[in-house]
């Protein structure tokens, strides 16, 4: 199924509803005064609980049940200064034990919320107090890390945005959370493909209706004129965005990547590739007609859908900008560079899926063979193991330099994410690249080969899994031991 192709399944009211939707739902955030933010020392209670959110229409004809932080989707936004400590206490109101982990964020291991490997799961009724410093401002992201390809299927995630100290002034700082939801035709989440063989074999659970901010086809109030900042997270299951920003009614550069600074802002030449869990910030200098209309469009199917509008103010705009120079993010430097000559490499073989050549994997401590390790659904492996975490890819000395050669020998790609650390790409099929911006998530393509380079400098049990959340499931999983 496409992408809003439910629609073309006999949702017809929806389509006598469009003309009565005008409410932007963008999430604006507020003015992007440092000094707005307030009461970063205090504690906030996020409830992870069932809800319901209007995806279909801004109109109210059908809500769709969903599971949400604070009952919505996404969760509330957590807006912080860097080096603000963050107080969240997770109240779970769900029927089933949950977590939060704070993806991107090089956190206190205590509190980076994997259930089975930092924390117990927080069950029904009870609670847990995540507390720590944010080290590196940028667009982040929280979700649920029990259950994940049910509970973020579900809608448990919500944005964090860590504000630089020196954040680039602009007239309005906009979310842009994507997602694809697979939904019966009568608009509730369809439950009943939760934990598809197909779906985990294969490219992991698809949708067949996007939103935006919790919304469909949103509308973004803009006016001439204007620079936006514009922060995309694709928080999907599985699905690989590719979003064409471009606009002769704008000028667009990227300047962050998964919240890291670009060295130097990127004019945007094509559709921003977007994987599981990443994310990438846009500076845009409006310049369109008062009364305009600008889509923003998906075209990561083939069959272009707009998915957002740009729409200007009738009554016209701001001055156009006389320096429309756009600055890079100011850099923190936390990272120290890899000494790539002196470290220490590791290697990552990733197989099977459907069409590969796994033949069998260990699990569990014994070597299943491909129909026992379907029947125990785990049907991907990372150096010939499926899933287990019993023993860690690496043990690691505190500061040490490590390259991870990922070789992916399967027919997939697979959206690789370390936790409480970043990387940089610094070798692609073999051959040297450098000047690559640090991240969190990489996407690693069909048999292509990858390494990471990267200093463990964050003591702890960090999980390293691809974001395909089927695929982590399926075995995709393995983690990192930092020593202290
Ligand atoms: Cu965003 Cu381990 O995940
Ligand atoms: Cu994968």
């Amino acid at each position: 199924m496409n992408l809003h192709s439910v629609s073309r399944m006999g949702m017809n009211r929806r389509h006598i509803l469009r003309g009565l939707m005008a409410t932007a739902a963008v999430v604006s955030l507020p003015p992007q005064s440092i000094a707005a933010t307030s009461g970063t020392d205090q504690w906030r209670t996020i409830t992870a609980k069932p809800g319901d959110a209007r995806l279909l229409d801004a109109a109210q004809s059908v809500r769709t049940k969903i599971w949400g932080y604070d009952g919505s989707v996404p969760g509330p936004l957590l807006r912080y200064r860097q080096g603000d400590t963050l107080r969240v206490r997770l109240e779970n109101q769900l029927p089933d034990p949950t977590s939060i982990h704070w993806h991107g964020v090089a956190i206190d291991n205590r509190m980076d919320g994997v259930v089975g490997l930092t924390q117990a799961a927080v069950g029904p009724g009870e609670q847990f107090d995540y507390e720590f410093t944010l080290p590196d401002p940028g667009t982040f992201w929280y979700h649920t890390h029990n259950q994940s390809w049910e509970q973020m299927a579900r809608g448990l995630y919500g944005v964090l945005v860590v504000d630089e100290r020196d954040a680039p002034a602009v007239d309005q700082d906009l979310l842009f959370v994507i997602d694809d939801w697979r939904l019966r035709q009568d608009g509730q989440i369809d439950t009943g493909s939760f934990g598809n063989m197909h779906d985990w074999a294969h490219a992991g659970r698809l949708g067949n209706w996007l939103t935006v901010n919790g919304a469909d086809r949103p509308q973004i109030s803009v006016k001439s004129g204007e620079r936006i900042r514009l922060r995309l997270v694709n928080t999907a299951n599985a699905r690989i965005f590719r979003l064409d920003l471009r606009s002769p009614a704008h000028a667009a550069s990227m300047i962050a990547v998964d919240g890291f600074p670009l060295a130097l802002p990127q004019e945007l030449q094509e559709a921003i590739e977007l994987a599981p869990g990443q994310r990438v910030d846009v500076i845009l200098d409006m310049t369109g007609d008062p009364g305009g209309r600008v889509a923003i469009r998906e075209t990561s199917t083939g069959k272009p859908v707009d998915c957002a509008h740009f729409v200007y103010d009738k009554t016209g705009g701001k001055k156009p900008r006389t320096n429309r120079r756009i600055a890079a993010l100011p850099t923190w430097g936390n990272h120290a560079p890899v000494d790539i000559a002196a470290a220490r490499e590791i290697d990552l073989h990733m197989t099977g899926g459907a069409m590969g050549m796994m033949s069998g994997a260990m699990h569990r401590g014994r070597m299943m063979p491909m129909g026992d390790l379907v029947d125990a659904r785990k049907v991907w492996a990372f150096n010939g193991v499926a899933g287990d975490l019993d023993r860690p890819l690496a043990q690691l000395r505190r500061n040490e330099h490590i390259l991870i050669n990922i070789k992916n020998d399967t027919r997939w790609p697979h959206a690789m994410h370390l936790h409480g650390h970043h990387f940089q790409v610094v070798r692609r099929n073999g051959t040297p690249v450098s000047g690559t911006p640090w991240r969190d998530t990489e996407l690693v393509r069909p048999m292509e080969q990858v390494t990471l380079g990267l200093v463990a400098d964050n003591p702890g049990k960090w999980l390293f899994h691809c974001h395909m959340l089927e695929h982590q499931a399926g075995g995709m999983k393995t983690w990192i031991d930092v020593r202290a």
